[in-house]
């Protein structure tokens, strides 16, 4: 870590650097699809002016279903590209918004972003409540104990009542609440928000205000603004607030087991700028990131990085990509030349990018907690550790086992060569993982959805002109396979070669035909580890 500077009298001095580094904000928002994860971020992008009129942020149409709408929105790729991740600064701090797809298909790319990032801001419907995959995306962030603020959206809709939305959270999640403001009124009734610590009255007025400025008022003064409001209800409800709930308590929040509540509405603009101060006040800085050697620091001085997503760029008749790569420490400034770990490399960073909702522009420098996009033409892949020379490689961005497998038909036999060089690039970006049998037989393809399928498919005709169809396998399910006896290994891999396949990285799995071969094959197998993910290196 960097030195603190001290002055004469002893007061500790934040380095520029560590200065840049604390005020870096990286998260992302998890949400069920509708909650309002895009309305929101069009609203935080407004705040942080990196956009001027709402109705700009397109990556939404992402998560239909129908094939033609995902074409779509992948021709028009230079949106999805740009709103993989969304900078921009509000107040003192700098944000960096990274974007998850919203299509249960594309999961694993969402597992992957949650690796890059400090905190998340978890959407709820509020006539809702915690629904199936808001909760799944919630598990993903506390296995690494990502620190969640909660906003609780549409109250200017028919909603829940509020202390069983807290309710719901605490019971299903396991996680504290405390709710920050509490909800005046509810539905056409939502008068606006009372700040539980302060007692602050932030009014719903017009087309909401920016933020609503902060009043001095009492309730039953708000309760007359609204004839349908009953006063007394009111007060009474927020006392048994102030008496009932937990007090913010930021260590517990830091360490994700509590989670501040923003009751507000992301379409009015109401309860946005609440939630942007916090993430200031409250969010962590850039994390530490644990690498196979050691813990790095994000304050210290020399650059790393690692690589969680990989985007083909615009331009299909060139093999451009942008790899996106979250800093882990230090700061980088264009030109500078990084080790790539995996290869041994140095890679020249002489174009790195920025992002912001609708642009990007080249990057001069970037701090531990920002992510940059690298172009490159598929020398970079997901999971690549980039340093300034010291051999490390950061653990935890991982790959899942596929749900579906397929075998790959190719009816013009003569362009298998080039099917296999597409596959090879197609999986280094992530949209599909590549097995191939040891045994020889024709590469399977695995997938977490089966819209994935269907990209692939069409990415392989437009990109490389090759018409394939799946032919469906005699194997469903695949498992990565490891030993600590090199002999028993072995023994395992010859004896089951017609199970054995490489992966990308030619690290071996075994492909079981259903559950129950794969629980015989286990059980038979004692010293064999089966992985459903694997921590890309
Ligand atoms: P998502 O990205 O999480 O899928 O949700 P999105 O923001 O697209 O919001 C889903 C729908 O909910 C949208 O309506 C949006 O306008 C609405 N919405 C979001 N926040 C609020 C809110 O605070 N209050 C109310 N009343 N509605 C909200 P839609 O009709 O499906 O889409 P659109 O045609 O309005 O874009």
């Amino acid at each position: 870590m960097s030195m603190p500077v001290r002055t004469e009298a002893g007061a500790e001095v934040r380095s520029p650097l560590a200065a840049e580094i604390e005020r870096r904000r990286t998260f992302a928002i998890i949400s069920h699809p509708d909650a309002g994860k895009t309305t929101l971020t069009e609203k935080l992008l407004l705040f942080g002016g990196a956009i001027q009129l709402a109705g700009q942020v397109k990556a939404k149409r992402n998560r239909k279903t129908t094939q033609s709408d995902w074409m779509a929105i992948e021709k028009e790729r230079g949106i999805s590209v740009v709103t993989s991740v969304m900078t921009f600064e509000y107040g003192d701090h700098v944000f960096n918004l990274l974007d998850t797809p919203g299509h249960e298909d594309f999961s694993e790319d969402t597992y992957r972003t949650l690796t890059a990032v400090d905190s998340a801001v978890m959407v709820i419907d509020a006539a809702k409540g915690i629904e199936a995959r808001t909760r799944k995306l919630f598990e993903v962030c506390r296995m690494r104990d990502i620190p969640i603020l909660t906003f609780i959206n549409k109250m200017d809709r028919e909603t829940r009542d509020p202390f069983d939305l807290l309710d719901e959270i605490e019971k299903t999640l396991a996680l504290d609440t405390t709710p920050v403001n509490w909800p005046v009124g509810r539905g056409r009734d939502f008068t606006g928000t009372i700040e539980v610590q302060s007692g602050g009255v932030r009014l719903l007025e017009g087309d909401a205000g920016k933020a609503g400025t902060l009043r001095e008022m009492s309730i039953l003064e708000v309760a007359a603004l609204n004839p349908s409001l009953d006063a007394s209800a009111i007060e009474g409800e927020f006392e048994l607030v102030r008496e009932a709930c937990k007090p913010f308590d930021l260590q517990a929040f830091r360490e994700g087991h509590l989670s501040p509540v923003f009751f507000g509405s992301a379409l009015k603009n109401f309860g946005v700028g609440d939630l942007l101060d916090a993430l200031g006040r409250f969010a962590p800085p850039p994390r530490d990131q644990k690498a196979d050697k050691r813990v790095v620091h994000a304050e210290e001085p020399r650059m790393s990085a690692f690589v969680f997503k990989i985007q083909a760029n615009m331009d299909p008749n060139h093999r451009d990509r942008i790899a996106f790569a979250r800093l882990c420490s230090g700061k980088l400034t264009r030109g500078m030349k990084v080790k790539q770990i995996r290869t041994g490399k140095s890679i020249a960073l002489n174009a790195p990018q920025f992002f912001f909702a609708k642009d990007r522009s080249v990057a001069d420098e970037a701090y531990a907690g920002d992510v940059v996009g690298i172009p490159n033409h598929g020398s970079v892949r997901i999971g690549d550790t980039l340093t300034e020379g010291e051999d490390l490689n950061f653990v935890g961005v991982p790959s899942f086992a596929p749900e579906i497998l397929r075998r790959v038909r190719l009816p013009d036999a003569m362009k298998a060569k080039k099917l296999k060089e597409a596959l090879q690039q197609l999986a280094e970006e992530g949209v599909v993982q590549v097995f191939r049998p040891h045994d020889g037989s024709p590469a399977l393809v695995g997938v977490v959805g089966p819209l994935q399928l269907d990209v692939l498919r069409v990415r392989l005709m437009d990109e490389y002109g090759l018409e394939v169809s799946w032919d469906v396998s005699e194997f469903t399910l695949a498992r990565w396979i490891s030993s600590d006896d090199p002999k028993t290994f072995d023994t395992f891999v010859r004896s089951n070669s017609s199970s054995v396949a490489d992966d990308l990285d030619g690290d071996p799995v075994f492909l079981a035909r259903n559950q129950f071969n794969l629980d015989y094959t286990r059980e038979r197998a004692p010293g064999i580890a089966f992985a459903d993910i694997k921590d890309v290196k």
